[in-house]
């Protein structure tokens, strides 16, 4: 059987032996996420629930002479060539600014990289559309990097052993350094988190404070993800995340003197009951801000009960209950989420669905019974596409496996 990793690897092979001649020695792989439940949860301290999914990105290739990083992005058909010792930041948004974020991350935990590289990196996580093609990418390269075996005092069969978790932990949290402070994007766990701790099959939980974190069953067989890309541009969301960043900031400014806690203090502190009873007293945005998130740590609660207990069903409730509580108190949905969710609503098999990610534009993501799956999709597809004239782009996916390495022999011919 063709390992699901296979297709992408192909195109690297041939890519890289066209730019670089020869082959790759090692590759890291590394998938795409949906937010399942926990929306805005994540820099709020709180509970988060998404998935893996199998559509991915492969960087591929080998050591090479010098203090150089050469890069090319196949999809793009763009390259980069990174110093080692002295590693700058590119334009803003740029898929460069990621690599060299990366390797500027990894470089800050264990050390500068061992020697230089020449990769390729081939993807098909569909971009811009909120199921972080980023996490992905950042991912992907940091695993092709411990692979090579580059990265200082990392060896990959660390991440497989018993104590891979902890690796990877300390992985999703160097590659959240990269975005923060290298690439300049205020965003918490969730995406990097979801790539690397992916398992075929199952949701993935994780509580933002403690870093404690579960895989979930889906059931056998579980249900599709559906994503359905509006194609509305998420660029229209630039800026809105930092605004809501603030207005929770807010909450948090007026809560903090008033609930005891040791260290930092996160939103997620607060109680719904507490949030009620100050409601009066609160910046009427605010206020709606933080129901929004408050109340998404609770559905990720009773989500992880409904997994448990193997109640796909209410599962898939709480992800609607999500989806209005974006819309009403968070303000991150938009008409065209608001419709596809309508229309997914209507369609065979729908179980559940929402926004996925940070929102305004982009996916939302449902859960759909398999078997209906194909049938969902056209159902969705044509009821959109009358109301709006727009035909959206739907990608059937599964839960898939989190990033790995794999060292490579050369391609049978
Ligand atoms: C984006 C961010 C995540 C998370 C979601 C909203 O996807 O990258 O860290 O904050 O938005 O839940």
């Amino acid at each position: 059987m063709t390992a699901s990793w296979e297709p992408l690897l192909s195109r690297a092979r041939v890519a890289f032996a066209a730019r670089f001649g020869g082959e790759p020695a090692a590759m890291g792989w590394a998938p795409g996420r949906v937010e399942l439940l926990g929306n805005h949860t994540d820099y709020n301290g709180g509970l988060v629930m998404s998935a893996a999914i199998d559509r991915a990105t492969v960087v591929a290739g080998r050591r090479a002479e010098g203090r150089e990083a050469r890069f090319v992005s196949v999809n793009l058909d763009q390259a980069d060539a990174v110093p080692l010792d002295a590693i700058e930041r590119t334009e803003s948004g740029a898929w460069t600014r990621y690599v060299r974020g990366v390797c500027w991350a990894l470089s800050q935990w264990c050390g500068p990289l061992k020697s230089g590289v020449e990769a390729v990196i081939v993807g098909d996580v569909p971009l811009g559309g909120g199921l972080s093609s980023s996490a992905s990418l950042q991912s992907a390269l940091a695993w092709f990097l411990i692979q090579l075996g580059v990265v200082p005092g990392r060896s990959s069969r660390a991440f497989t052993h018993d104590v891979g978790d902890l690796h990877r932990m300390e992985l999703a949290l160097t590659l959240r350094r990269c975005e923060n402070e290298f690439v300049g994007v205020g965003s918490g766990l969730l995406d990097q988190f979801s790539s690397l701790f992916g398992r075929a099959d199952h949701a993935l939980f994780l509580d933002c404070e403690t870093m404690a974190h579960d895989r979930l069953p889906l059931g056998k067989p579980g249900p599709a993800i559906v994503v359905c890309d509006s194609l509305t541009s998420r660029r229209l969301a630039d800026g809105m995340y930092d605004q809501r960043r603030a207005e929770c900031e807010r909450v948090v400014a007026a809560f903090r003197d008033r609930i005891p806690h040791r260290g930092e203090f996160h939103l997620s502190w607060v109680s719904l009951e507490q949030l009620e009873a100050a409601w009066d007293q609160l910046d009427p945005v605010g206020r709606r801000r933080a129901r929004h998130v408050l109340s998404e740590n609770e559905r990720v609660r009773q989500g992880v009960e409904a997994l448990k207990s193997g109640d796909v069903i209410a599962f898939g409730r709480l992800m609607l209950a999500s989806q209005a509580s974006s819309r009403d108190d968070f303000d991150n949905s938009s008409q065209a989420l608001d419709e596809l969710i309508a229309a997914a609503e209507a369609a065979p098999g729908f179980l559940g669905g929402k926004l996925s990610g940070a929102g305004w534009a982009g996916c939302t993501v449902n859960l759909v019974r398999a078997e209906c799956a194909a049938d969902f999709a056209e159902a969705v597809r044509t009821s959109y596409g009358v109301k709006t004239g727009i035909t959206p782009e739907i990608h059937i996916c599964r839960a898939a496996d989190g990033a790995f390495g794999r060292d490579l022999e050369p391609a049978q011919s």
